[in-house]
Parts: structure tokens; C-alpha cells; sequence
């Protein structure tokens, strides 16, 4: 007994001090939110994303889709407070000969942290060779490919590894992979393609391979919802595993939303579809978040949004905390485009990430519902704002993507006096800064692109940003719906109208983009 309240004392003083040092956050998640940006306004480049945190930071990691416009490398972004996220570059230079490369470019990453060896360690999947692991001293740099793929159970030799995920609890680690059947008969002439089935196995004790032992995780029914899972993640709540996935898609604009649930990994498995849709989006992940002041875990998921392939960079991710019943099953996911959600979690330790666009002076919301328009094949864009403060205008940056255009884009920075003066005829503003970009410049998503201006500018002054490359194929820009007082008007003039309009003749070729604006932010020092 005195025994007994001794130890409770010592974990008492334990969790205190656990508590003194971990301090409580809330996170906000909405679903109409789906870019992420990092601290200097570049698009967060990385799909089929986990988030781990490691080593008193939350490391977001991700396939980058900026340089090919498909799956090429892995990018991470480290965060404190899972808004200002850091840059990390990549895990390991994609541009040199790796076991990724040949095929797959190295889809779905995730990494473990072996506590053993103080190793990080990387899988990923490089299609037909199947699951290649690499390790490094540090979770977002320097990954050394091991010389061997990771092997899976003999019985699928014949099959094809797919999408998995790896993930560790305590002593426990597993691999929950998706095995593809290419040879299936049958297969539909349109659909499905593929049959793939879901399978589990834990792993060996340093974290690099499985034991060869795996057992299904399927319904009883094992039907063709069991036969086309995929983008799976794993997590444990309560004693109880729990699955997430999606039905073959591909990052597509919405899959069925599947959770799969057991006391034991060799199963039964109760199956769920929390979703028709998962709110336009596929399962990317499950990210487990713990509030410091009770001790109790938030499940989020989270997925890679519309409008999915071939353009996942035009996509984002959408969160939300899961909701469990008292027998361990999960509710519908909440697909409402306006849902917000709050999650207590534990705030990472160190000073937050900082950079041009978090600490930029004028500028759309660093957070807001934006969305891709590509348009500038048909108009040229002027986005005005109101210069907050005097100083030196350093740069303006605009988020801006490729596709196929031979056309440069033409930015223009410029001071102005009245609005009604900018669209009237003969007007001449005063040019502060201007700047060319291309094809080579750019990437397949929305990395901010500066012009550098230097120019000294009043509180008060009416300033602008042309936005000008009209070509077969557009560039693409992100948008937001203004709020009503903005002073940040936004005016199109489409492409090649330079004189009067209308039947009096006074109606002038540039116009209001009523109620949008243009995602931009401006540095005056
Ligand atoms: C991998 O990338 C390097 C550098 O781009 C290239 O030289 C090599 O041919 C690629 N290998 C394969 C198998 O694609
Ligand atoms: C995984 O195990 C297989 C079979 O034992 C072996 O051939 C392979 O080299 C191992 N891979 C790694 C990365 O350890
Ligand atoms: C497990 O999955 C494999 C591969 O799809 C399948 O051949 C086998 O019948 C499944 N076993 C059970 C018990 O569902
Ligand atoms: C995505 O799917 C939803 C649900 O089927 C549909 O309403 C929506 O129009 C789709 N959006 C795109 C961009 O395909
Ligand atoms: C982009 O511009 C640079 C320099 O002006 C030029 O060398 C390059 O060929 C251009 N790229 C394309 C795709 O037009
Ligand atoms: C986009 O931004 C990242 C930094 O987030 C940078 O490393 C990358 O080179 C940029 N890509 C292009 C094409 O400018
Ligand atoms: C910006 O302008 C200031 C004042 O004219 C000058 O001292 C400074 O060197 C300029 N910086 C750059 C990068 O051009």
C-alpha cells in the first residue's frame, strides 16, 4: 500500500513535470482551407503526406510534384505550432541516381524514428522493386538508401507492393502495405483496372524490413471494396488498431473513406465507410495529436483534396479530428465545406519558423480558402493594394504555376493615384519594379515569384501588380473571395483590349474582378 502511493506520488510528479514542459495549443482546421504555405509563401510541395513529430517539431512530409508535375522526391517542412511551417529541402538529392528514380519516384513516404539506434528511417515505395528504406542522424536530411529493398511476405511475391504505411507503437512497429494484382481476371475493360488487396506485418527489430508474416485486413465479405484498397495509414487507440483507406483512385478528387478496426492484427476487422467522398479528397494520413493539460489524443485525418490527378499540385489537404463512438467505431467524416474544427495538441519546442511572407508587411491573408485560376491567356490582371506603412518596398511576391506555356509572364509593381485615373485612357502610373519569369523559372505548383523593387513608398500610396503573359495555355495564380471593405481591387482587362468600349463609347476596357483577389504579399522595410 505505502509502496503503491509512493509510486502514484512519483508518476504524479512525473506527469507534472511533463506537463510544466509541454506547453497546450489549439489547432484550427476548416475544410474550404486546403493550400498550405510555408513561411515564405512558397505552396507546401508534398503529397500523400504523414506528419511525425520528432525531436520537439512536427516534420510534415510529402512527395514534391513541383519539378516533373509528377511524384519526383521527397520534400519536408518542419513546424512548432502546425501553422508557420520551415522549408527542410529534401531528403535526399532525387537528381542523383537512386533506387527511386527508375519507377514510382519514391511514392508515399514515411519514417520511423528507431530510439535503439538514434536512426531516422525512410520507406518508400519505387513500385515494381518494391519498398526501398534508407537511413540518416537527422529526420529531413542526408537519407542513405540501404543496399536492399525491404522484403514482404513470400506468399505475394507474384504481386506488386503498393501503397503502405509504416508506422511504430512502443515496442510494436508494422507495415501496412497494399499488394497490386495486375494479372487479375477479372478486371473490367474500364473498371477495375487493378484488384489490390490490404495486408499487414510487423517489422523487424531495427526497423528496415518485415518479418515475411502477414496477415489480410479485409471484412468478412472480403468484396471489391476490401479487393481495391489504398493509401492506407495505421494507428492505435484504446488497445484497438485501426486502419484508414481509400478504394483505387490515385489521389483523385474523392474515394471512399474506409476505417478498418481490430483488437488484434491478425484480425477480424470490422470495415466502415466514413464517407462517400472524403470530402474530395483521399486519405493521405493519420495524425495523432495529444493534448498536454488531459493526457487525451485527437485522431486527424487528413487527405490529398481535389482536383487530385493528373494535377495534384492543384490540390491541398484538408484535417479533421475523427469522432469515436463508446464501441471504439468512427462517425462520418463532417464533409461540410464551411466545417471548422479545434484540436488541443502539444506545442513543439524552440523559437517558430519565420520567413519573407510571415513577416511581410501588405498582402492577401496568409490563410484563406484560395483556389487555382488559370486565365491568363485571356486577361491581364492588376492587383491594387494600399501601401500599410513608408519605407523601402522591398519586393512583391505572387504565388504563380506552369503548365505548357512558350509565352514569358510579365510582372509590373507600380504606384497609381485614384483607381478611376489607372482605368481611364492615356493614364501613366509610376513603375517601381518589374520582372520577367518563364517556364524555366517556374514549377508545376504555386511557389511565390518575386520582382524586387527597392523603391520608397508612403503609408497611404495606391500601389499595383500587373500580371501580364497571354499565350494558348494559361499561367495559373490563386484567387480568394475578398472581404466587402477591401481596399484590395482587383482589375482584369482582357487580353488585347486597348481602347473604348460599349455603345456610348465610354466604357473602359478594364474592369473590377468583383468581390476576388489575387494571393500576394509585399515587404516594406
Ligand atoms: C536517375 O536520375 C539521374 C539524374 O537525373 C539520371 O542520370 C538517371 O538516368 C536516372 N535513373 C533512372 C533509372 O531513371
Ligand atoms: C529484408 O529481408 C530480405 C529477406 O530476408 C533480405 O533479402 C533483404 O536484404 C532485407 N532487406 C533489408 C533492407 O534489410
Ligand atoms: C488474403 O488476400 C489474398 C490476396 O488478395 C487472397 O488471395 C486471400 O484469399 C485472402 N485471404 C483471406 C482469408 O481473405
Ligand atoms: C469532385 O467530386 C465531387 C463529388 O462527386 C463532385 O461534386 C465535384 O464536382 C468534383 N470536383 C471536381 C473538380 O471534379
Ligand atoms: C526563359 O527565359 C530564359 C532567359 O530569358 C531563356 O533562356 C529560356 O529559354 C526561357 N525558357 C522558355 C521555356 O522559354
Ligand atoms: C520553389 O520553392 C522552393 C522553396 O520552398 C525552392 O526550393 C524551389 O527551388 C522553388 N522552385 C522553383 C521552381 O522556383
Ligand atoms: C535599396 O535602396 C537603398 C536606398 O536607396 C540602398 O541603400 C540599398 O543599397 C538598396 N538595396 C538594394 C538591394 O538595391
Amino acid at each position: 500500500m505505502k509502496f503503491f502511493s509512493s509510486l502514484c506520488l512519483a508518476a504524479s510528479l512525473l506527469l507534472s513535470s511533463v506537463r510544466a514542459t509541454s506547453q497546450s495549443s489549439t489547432a484550427s482546421f476548416t475544410n474550404n482551407i486546403r493550400f498550405l504555405f510555408d513561411v515564405d509563401g512558397n505552396q507546401i510541395d508534398a503529397y500523400g503526406s504523414k506528419v511525425q513529430y520528432f525531436d520537439g517539431k512536427y516534420y510534415l512530409y510529402g512527395n514534391s510534384f513541383a519539378i516533373t508535375g509528377v511524384a519526383f522526391g521527397i520534400k519536408s517542412y518542419s513546424s512548432i505550432d502546425l501553422v508557420n511551417w520551415a522549408y527542410e529541402g529534401f531528403l535526399y538529392n532525387p537528381f542523383s541516381e537512386t533506387p527511386c528514380n527508375a519507377s514510382g519516384g519514391c511514392g508515399r513516404p514515411h519514417i520511423l524514428y528507431n530510439q535503439k539506434s538514434s536512426t531516422y528511417v525512410l520507406w518508400a515505395n519505387a513500385g515494381t522493386s518494391g519498398y526501398v528504406v534508407a537511413t540518416s542522424s537527422s529526420p529531413s536530411t542526408g537519407f542513405e538508401f540501404a543496399a536492399s529493398t525491404a522484403a514482404i511476405d513470400p506468399t505475394f511475391a507474384g504481386l506488386q507492393p503498393a501503397d503502405f504505411s509504416v508506422e511504430s507503437f512502443g515496442d510494436e512497429a508494422f507495415l501496412v502495405f497494399s499488394a497490386l494484382n495486375f494479372r487479375d481476371p477479372r478486371a473490367g475493360s474500364i473498371w477495375p483496372p487493378i484488384f489490390q488487396t490490404l495486408h499487414i506485418s510487423p517489422l523487424t527489430d531495427d526497423l528496415m524490413n518485415t518479418t515475411l508474416v502477414s496477415y489480410n485486413i479485409t471484412s468478412p465479405s472480403f468484396d471489391l471494396i476490401d479487393q481495391e484498397t489504398e493509401s492506407p495509414d495505421i494507428f492505435k487507440r484504446n488497445g484497438m488498431y485501426y486502419v484508414a483507406a481509400s478504394n483505387t483512385c490515385g489521389y483523385c478528387n474523392g474515394s471512399i473513406g474506409l476505417v478498418y478496426r481490430s483488437k488484434s492484427i491478425q484480425g477480424p476487422w470490422t470495415r466502415q465507410i466514413i464517407s462517400g467522398y472524403s470530402c474530395e479528397g483521399q486519405v493521405e494520413g493519420v495524425l495523432p495529436l495529444t493534448d498536454p493539460k488531459t493526457g487525451k489524443t485527437s485522431y486527424v485525418w487528413h487527405s490529398t483534396s481535389v482536383p487530385g490527378g493528373p494535377r495534384v499540385g492543384f490540390g491541398g489537404h484538408i484535417f479533421q479530428p475523427l469522432q469515436f463512438n463508446a464501441d471504439g467505431s468512427v462517425q462520418d467524416l463532417n464533409c461540410a465545406s464551411d466545417a471548422a474544427f479545434s484540436v488541443p495538441f502539444t506545442l513543439g519546442t524552440g523559437t517558430g519558423a519565420s520567413g519573407m511572407a510571415s513577416t511581410s508587411t501588405d498582402g492577401s491573408p496568409a490563410v484563406a480558402a484560395y483556389s487555382a485560376v488559370c486565365d491568363s491567356d485571356q486577361f491581364i490582371l492588376h492587383q491594387t493594394w494600399t501601401a500599410s506603412k513608408s519605407g523601402a518596398l522591398k519586393e512583391v511576391s505572387v504565388n504563380i504555376a506552369k503548365s505548357v506555356q512558350t509565352v514569358p509572364l510579365t510582372l509590373n509593381v507600380f504606384k497609381f493615384g485614384e483607381l478611376s485615373d489607372l482605368i481611364g485612357p492615356e493614364y501613366k502610373y509610376t513603375l517601381l519594379g518589374s520582372a520577367s519569369t518563364n517556364q524555366t523559372y517556374l514549377s508545376f505548383v504555386f511557389n511565390a515569384t518575386t520582382v524586387y523593387t527597392n523603391k520608397t513608398v508612403s503609408a497611404g500610396d495606391r500601389l499595383g501588380l500587373s500580371i501580364a503573359g497571354s499565350d494558348f495555355a494559361p499561367y495559373c495564380h490563386l484567387e480568394y473571395d475578398v472581404g466587402a471593405s477591401s481596399d484590395q481591387v482587383l482589375l482584369q482587362q482582357g487580353v488585347g483590349q486597348y481602347s473604348w468600349r460599349g455603345s456610348a463609347g465610354k466604357s473602359s476596357p478594364i474592369y473590377e474582378r468583383v468581390g476576388k483577389g489575387v494571393k500576394f504579399f509585399a515587404i516594406i522595410e
